[in-house]
């Protein structure tokens, strides 16, 4: 039987690329965003949804509809993440929110009401950010985009203790890859969205520590 994995924010950049080779791997994905539309991922194991992790409704509409749908889930892959800020430096409230609303808060409520639907050996993936480790931290820009990552590796590392010999959790840092997170970013990233996949999905299909903060371009561990 397929594995089942559920990605957010598959419509596009690093979420797209790892459904992309999830699916190519004999996964069942289920992939969201925030239109429900998926260009050019056409497969009989691809399951699009409509997920706004800014919006309550929308979150508990997708409840309803995963737990109408799926029995279990064995890779949950919170990956839809925003970054209004990046490379800003003096916080600006809305968009200080709304980070929070999608990377944090979002997630976080998102996730919760699916951990009993995660099969024993099961994972949890945040992708988080080495711009979140509060010990590599030297410089002053994006505030809310790295206070939001650092907020998630504790919500990774609360998981970690809670889920303890049942499901494994860890963040990841996915690399600096070319997606238009930043429109910069299509310029000086260093890792295409597809590189970035096939070394997220080397980590995860691996036997990995819970509570890890893995940096997924070199094959190191990250400080938190
Ligand atoms: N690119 C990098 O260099 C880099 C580095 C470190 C960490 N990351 C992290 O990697 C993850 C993916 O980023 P990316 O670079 O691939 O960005 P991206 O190309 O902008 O993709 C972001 C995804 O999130 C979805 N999304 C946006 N707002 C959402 C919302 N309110 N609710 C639900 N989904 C939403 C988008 O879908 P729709 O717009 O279709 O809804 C899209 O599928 C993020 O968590 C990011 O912080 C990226």
């Amino acid at each position: 039987m397929n594995k089942i994995a559920l990605i957010t924010g598959a419509s596009k950049g690093i979420g797209k690329a790892l459904t992309e080779k999830m699916l190519n791997e004999n996964f069942f994905v289920i992939g969201t965003s925030r239109s429900g539309k998926f260009e050019k991922i056409e497969h009989k194991n691809f399951y699009p949804l409509k997920l706004d992790l800014s919006s309550t409704e929308s979150i508990e509409n997708m409840h309803k509809e995963i737990f109408r749908n799926f029995k279990h889930i064995d890779f949950l892959i919170n990956n839809a993440g925003i970054g209004p800020d990046l490379d800003t430096y003096i916080p600006e409230k809305e968009s200080f929110n709304l980070t929070f609303d999608v990377n944090v808060t979002g997630t976080v409520f998102f996730t919760e009401p699916l951990i009993e639907l995660i099969n024993e050996n099961g994972i949890i993936l945040n992708v988080s950010s080495k711009m979140g480790s509060l010990n590599v931290c030297e410089l002053t820009d994006s505030v809310a985009y790295r206070m939001s990552k650092s907020a998630l590796n504790m919500y990774t590392k609360i998981l970690t203790n809670r889920l303890k010999n049942k499901i494994r959790v860890a963040s990841i840092h996915p690399g600096w890859v070319k997606t238009t997170i930043i429109e910069s970013n299509l310029k000086n990233g260093r890792l295409t969205p597809k590189q970035s996949a096939e070394n997220i999905f080397e980590f995860i299909t691996n036997e990995f520590d819970s509570g890890t903060f893995w940096n997924s371009e070199n094959g190191t561990e990250l400080l938190w």
